[in-house]
């Protein structure tokens, strides 16, 4: 893939013509995804033959020079002098278009092109590297208990920030919400409260400059809970089963301690009017309704389940 950029004939002209120095000059600013192949296009067609072309480049300013080429006794003398750029440049004499292969973020910066031709001219370019958006996430923000009577469900739709990262909701064609990040968190979060029973296609898009991805919500397989199917519910059973059956047991040897002690006692000491020795067990089991409704918190990460509790209360 490349791009193409162009300056009008019309003001390339005017520059070229009028322009001794730069000062307050236009920069022509361009967006790319990396790996690309950019030309940074000047929109020239026919450079002096002897002229000399720089380019430079530098993140904030244009200070390094990348490109030198010159006539020096009737050659032409093209060289590219920095180890970063290192065979992936390419000048054209012609028009002095830049060619830039496998563009990558640490290329972002300012390039300046220099003819020199009895007078000097200066472009700039301001050029923006993105890597491309990954993919949004969706997932539930809680299990909703109550969905199967036409509940609410919040989804929350993240994706991994980056520079210009935006992201949305879109409710069939139309954006709904949201949001986007200037400082450096790793992720963008961003939440979505819908009736269960709304039909609508809900998808959630990441985008930044030069490319998008996008995510649809499944209702049926994100909001509908189906018991069988939930992992988390099914690991709670299982461990609340396992929990009861320990107890039963405790419970079960603690009565047969009693009465093995109470039969003992009564073959041995049967004139002596002892105390009676006896077990009291009570077992509160508290097992809390987690599977409620919880509010559709905006942006943040998905909540925990509060935890079950599970008491026992053993006197002997
Ligand atoms: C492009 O550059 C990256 C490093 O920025 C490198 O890992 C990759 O191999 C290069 N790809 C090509 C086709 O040269
Ligand atoms: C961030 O969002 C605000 C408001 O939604 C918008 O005006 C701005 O252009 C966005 N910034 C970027 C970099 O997309
Ligand atoms: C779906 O819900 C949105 C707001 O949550 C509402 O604007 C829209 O009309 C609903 N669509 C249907 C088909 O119920
Ligand atoms: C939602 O479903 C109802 C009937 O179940 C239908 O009449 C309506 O057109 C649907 N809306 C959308 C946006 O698909
Ligand atoms: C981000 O969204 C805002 C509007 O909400 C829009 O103006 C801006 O251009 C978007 N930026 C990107 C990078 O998509
Ligand atoms: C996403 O990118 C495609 C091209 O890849 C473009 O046609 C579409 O308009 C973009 N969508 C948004 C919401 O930016
Ligand atoms: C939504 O998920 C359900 C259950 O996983 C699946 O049967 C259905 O095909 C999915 N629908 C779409 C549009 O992907
Ligand atoms: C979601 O929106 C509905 C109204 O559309 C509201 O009744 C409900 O309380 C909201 N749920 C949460 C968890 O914010």
């Amino acid at each position: 893939m490349s791009s193409v950029y162009r300056i009008p004939g019309a003001v390339i002209y005017l520059l070229f013509c009028c322009l001794q120095s730069t000062a307050g000059e236009e920069v022509v600013k361009l967006q790319e995804l990396e790996g690309n192949t950019v030309i940074i296009h000047t929109g020239l067609t026919a450079v002096q033959s002897d002229a000399k072309i720089l380019w430079f480049y530098g993140p904030e300013k244009a200070d390094i020079n990348i490109v030198d080429s010159r006539v020096f006794r009737g050659e032409t003398v093209i060289d590219y002098y920095t180890e970063r750029f290192r065979d992936r440049l390419q000048l054209n004499r012609n028009s002095g278009s830049l060619t830039i292969r496998n563009i990558s973020r640490d290329d972002s910066g300012l390039y300046k092109l220099q003819i020199i031709a009895g007078k000097t001219s200066d472009w700039s370019f301001r050029v923006n590297v993105y890597s491309p958006v990954s993919k949004p996430v969706i997932r539930n923000q809680a299990v909703i208990h109550s969905a199967s009577q036409g509940g609410s469900c919040c989804p929350l739709c993240t994706v991994e920030n980056g520079k210009d990262v935006n992201l949305s909701w879109f409710e069939e064609k139309e954006r709904i919400s949201s949001i986007n990040s200037t400082d450096s968190s790793d992720h963008l979060s961003l939440s979505l409260n819908i009736t269960v029973s709304n039909n609508s296609t809900y998808t959630c898009v990441a985008s930044n400059p030069v490319s998008n991805r996008t995510t649809r919500l499944n209702i049926t397989q994100l909001c509908y809970i189906n018991t069988v199917n939930d992992p988390l519910l099914q690991n709670r059973i299982i461990t609340v089963s396992a929990v009861l059956a320990a107890l039963g047991l405790t419970v079960v040897f603690l009565l047969m301690s009693v009465v093995w002690y109470k039969k003992k006692e009564t073959n041995h000491q049967e004139s002596e009017d002892g105390e009676m020795n006896y077990a009291e067990v009570k077992i509160t089991s508290q097992y809390s309704e987690e599977f409620n409704e919880k509010k559709c918190a905006r942006g943040t990460e998905i909540q925990d389940h509060s935890d079950s509790v599970v008491y026992s209360d053993i006197k002997t």
